[in-house]
């Protein structure tokens, strides 16, 4: 996508479908599916339920954070593995949990380009499928066993091999510059910020309240597709399983801090929940929409992706890529009709929120006169967020577009701001409008 300026007419980047899995907690529903499972599931469902031959897409986008154990190219898959011809070409895109934005900013881009025309875009994920890897004096012994030729040597190699060696190690959520998980990055952010427990039990009350009246108001069926679940597929998944329509501040505030269990804030209910889901929408040049008789959801408008030092405020990335986006978009804050912040951990949104207010972050960090701005609640995350709806790493960013989009065209308005925070420091936002 061109910056600072419009892609050449015609090659606008529509958003003509989306679509997702409920977001399930990890190790229930999808417990027997894999990131690839349920990715192509959704693809064929997607393909399907847009009713354009299949020959219609020229290229997939995917990703997923976690990698699969034995899958490398989980894009080339949502291909071989659904009802697309398999000349369809594809590739696998990575940024952390912005990992689907990134899949449609990418699909944007090569039709402002002229490069594609139709693409879908998206991310599956499967932490209940998480790759558990052996030790590396294991894997260097099975190493040297390949090589050897002998059967002495062989017995020496096995011989060698203590019950430690077994033991083996699960992924690690930890960002590898400073060795903290999210949690505990999360958790210096609320003490550096002064993010009090209560706001951000409030918030996560909040991101159930209104996910709740969303389902319960019929807003989200459109956008959710239904899942049989294996082994005996007796049983449908039809709805996220995390969203709790009966939870309090009351019931928030009694949970125990997780990541500093002495002095922190942060607790199973205030952050979001390791989550199994897929989710995708299809880009698609305006001109070609258009002759097909397609009417978008709405637009990508303009993008942009920031990083800062990781030792710094790990998920404040929002905050240094909101102001660009909108730049590159030519609006402000205050043009936006909706705002959907992903919301990680309620003190990340909250410390995000309070950047976008300061005009010393403004000055010091940004280099800019004026802050962004003030978003009106009534504005943000209105029909919930990553702590209630779940957040599968590389799914949350389609289902922002489409959940977004939806909203905006029921309630008839034109811009939408989104944004992510991601591992490494970085940060996505992206601009979306509606005609
Ligand atoms: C925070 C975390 C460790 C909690 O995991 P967990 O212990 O499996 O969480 P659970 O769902 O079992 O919840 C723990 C307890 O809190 C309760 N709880 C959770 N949410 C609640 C809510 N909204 N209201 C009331 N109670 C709630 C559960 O009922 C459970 O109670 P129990 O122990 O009596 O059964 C895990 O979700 C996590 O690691 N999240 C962060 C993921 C992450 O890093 N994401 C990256 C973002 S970029």
């Amino acid at each position: 996508m061109a910056q600072n300026g419009s892609p050449p007419p015609g090659r606008r980047a529509a958003v003509v479908a989306g679509l997702r899995t409920p977001f399930v907690k990890a190790g229930s529903d999808f417990r027997n599916l894999g990131a690839v499972d349920l990715g192509a599931l959704l693809v064929n469902e997607l393909v399907a339920r847009t009713g354009l031959p299949a020959s219609t897409y020229d290229s997939v986008i995917f990703g997923q954070v976690v990698p699969s154990k034995t899958v490398t190219l989980i894009g080339r898959e949502m291909v071989l593995r659904s009802q697309l011809p398999r000349s369809t070409e594809a590739h696998t895109v990575a940024r952390a949990c912005a990992t689907s934005l990134q899949a449609a900013t990418t699909a944007a881009d090569q039709i402002a380009l002229g490069y594609a025309t139709a693409v879908v875009a998206g991310g599956a994920e499967s932490i209940s499928d998480a790759p558990i890897f052996a030790s590396r004096r294991l894997a260097q012994k099975l190493v040297e066993l390949s090589k050897a030729r002998t059967m002495a040597q062989r017995l020496s190699i096995i011989t060698s091999l203590r019950p430690r060696d077994f033991t083996p190690e699960p992924p690690a959520l930890k960002e590898p510059t400073t060795g903290l998980t999210m949690g505990e990055s999360a958790e210096q952010m609320a003490q550096k910020n002064g993010i009090p427990r209560a706001a951000q039990d409030e918030l996560a009350f909040q991101s159930h309240q209104r996910a709740a009246a969303a389902w319960g108001e019929g807003k989200l069926d459109g956008e959710v597709m239904h899942v049989a679940v294996p082994p005996k597929y007796e049983a449908v998944s039809a709805r996220d399983n995390i969203v709790r329509a009966d939870t309090t501040v009351e019931a928030l505030a009694q949970l125990r801090p997780v990541f500093d269990k002495r002095y922190g804030t942060i607790t199973a209910g205030n952050a979001s929940p390791l989550t199994d889901g897929a989710a995708a929408v299809i880009v698609m040049a305006e001109e070609k929409a258009r002759a097909l008789g397609l009417t978008p959801l709405g637009y990508i408008k303009s993008y942009a992706y920031a990083a800062l030092d990781p030792r710094d405020q790990l998920l404040q990335g929002p905050a240094y890529a909101a102001p660009v986006a909108l730049d590159r978009a030519g609006l402000t804050l205050q043009d936006m009709d909706l705002v959907d912040m992903h919301e990680a951990f309620a003190a990340q949104v909250l410390s995000n929120l309070q950047a976008f207010g300061s005009k010393a972050f403004a000055e010091k960090q940004l280099g800019r006169a004026a802050p962004l701005g003030e978003i009106d609640p009534s504005r943000l995350n209105v029909n919930g967020g990553s702590i209630a709806l779940g957040h599968p790493f590389a799914a949350t960013g389609a289902r922002m577009i489409t959940q977004t989009l939806r909203e905006l065209g029921r309630r008839g308005k034109q811009y939408a701001l989104l944004t992510v925070c991601a591992a490494g420091g970085l940060g996505a936002a992206v601009v979306l409008e509606r005609e």
